[in-house]
């Protein structure tokens, strides 16, 4: 790897970023600090996951086969089954479904298997949403490929338009990232939006990874998912999906989530894991298992944000207008410099939060999209959420009253 890709790991990391902004600021108020910075919800998994897992003990001496077992592949087959109104015959549980050590690692790996084992001369490029979750980045750096940011701020829906890509992008590109609901933006795609990309994805013979780890978290609808495009077309050519246990189930620690679709790109993930990855402990499959086959507690992880997000509402409305993301758990909150508002919450309330210009680079105009933004993870039980939001409330009163703004813009969705 060359330095300016070492470098740019290094220097575009946002919680090392974060971590140096803060560097020196104490925490004030009086206030316990609370992390709203980090996407990791503070609750616990449902028991019966954790009774799994003592009560498969015994299976800590095996080494985990790296496609898991029949019962975890056809439990995430029926849940999307469920969840997508996929046809059963539509997927090959055997050939199509993977257990992935959290989607993190499997989405750096997908660059690896698009990029690094796969792309032809001229055809690597990484094409993403501009501001977009790190690892993206980080991942087509290191698998030799090059970065390519798409807008997707308020003139887009916060969503990358596929039919304002340039042509040299779409022959060039190896893959794309889409995320929905998206991190940071909360913007939740259509039905048409992943049709569209998934055309133009066949007809240019590069990969659609789409990141749906937030899809069970939403304000009103069942966000739809990229797999129901797949289905309309006859084919999962050209896409994989990643979903996780981290965010719907609460349980970030137990690194579980999978990933479906095209056989090709399955198996070139299998044989990443086979030399060097780490496969899902059967005790963990197990647990996982019994979550993708349980809904009661999705729902009341559900019903949990929605109170966390009414209280955000009634605190921030008077400011930002409509707060409440379409999906995900993320504030995406337009302050004018997220810098100044990330060390001011830290420094008056206690409260960090992470500067939406860490999640996004500068584009050919020379501007930062997420530079005026902060996002504020809703990721504790509301009751405790309840009285940090009208803390924040009053300091980022202040920080907008500095800019010269009474009243930011709403989300506009
Ligand atoms: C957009 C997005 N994708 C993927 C992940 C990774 O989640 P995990 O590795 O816990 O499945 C996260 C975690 O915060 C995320 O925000």
């Amino acid at each position: 790897m060359n330095q300016d890709r070492v470098e740019s790991l290094a220097q575009f990391h946002p919680f090392t970023r974060l971590n140096k902004l803060l560097e020196g600021v104490q925490p004030g108020g009086g206030n316990t600090p609370l992390l709203l910075s980090l996407g990791e919800p503070q609750f616990q998994p449902p028991s019966f996951a954790l009774d799994a897992i003592a009560n498969a003990k015994e299976l800590w001496s095996k080494y985990p086969p790296t496609l898991g077992t029949v019962e975890f592949r056809a439990a995430a087959k029926a849940w999307l089954v469920r969840r997508y109104g996929v046809e059963s015959a539509f997927l090959d549980a055997e050939r199509m479904i993977a257990p992935v050590s959290g989607t993190r690692e499997a989405l750096f790996h997908i660059a690896l298997s698009a990029v690094a084992m796969g792309a032809p001369k001229g055809k690597g490029k990484v094409l993403m949403a501009n501001p977009f979750y790190h690892t993206y980045a980080g991942a087509a750096v290191v698998a030799g490929g090059e970065p390519a940011f798409l807008p997707a701020g308020p003139e887009t829906g916060f969503l990358p338009d596929p039919d304002a890509v340039p042509a040299d992008l779409l022959r060039e590109a190896a893959m794309v990232y889409l995320c929905s609901p998206a991190n940071p933006q909360g913007s939740v795609a259509s039905a048409d939006f992943w049709r569209r990309w998934l055309a133009l994805a066949r007809r240019h013979d590069f990969l659609v990874a789409a990141d749906e780890c937030y899809a069970e978290i939403y304000t009103d609808q069942p966000p739809p998912g990229a797999i129901e495009a797949a289905q309309a077309g006859g084919s999962c050519d050209n896409l994989l999906v990643f979903h996780s246990l981290s965010k719907r189930s609460s349980a970030p620690g137990m690194r579980s989530g999978f990933v479906a679709g095209d056989a090709r790109y399955i198996s070139r993930q299998a044989q990443l894991i086979n030399y060097g990855g780490v496969a899902v402990p059967l005790p963990v499959l197990a647990a996982s298992t019994a979550l993708w086959s349980d809904e009661t507690h999705v729902a009341q992880n559900r019903a949990r944000y929605q109170a966390s997000f009414d209280s955000a509402q009634a605190a921030l409305g008077p400011l930002f207008g409509n707060v409440k993301p379409g999906g995900g758990f993320f504030l995406w909150l337009d302050v004018g410099d997220g810098e100044k508002a990330a060390v001011e919450l830290w420094r008056q309330a206690a409260i960090k939060v992470l500067p939406g210009g860490y999640m996004a680079r500068t584009d050919a105009s020379g501007r930062n999209p997420g530079t005026p933004f902060i996002r504020v993870a809703l990721v504790y039980e509301p009751a405790l959420l309840g009285g940090a939001l009208e803390r924040m409330a009053s300091v980022l009163a202040s920080v907008l009253a500095a800019g010269g703004r009474v009243r930011a813009a709403g989300r506009g969705r």
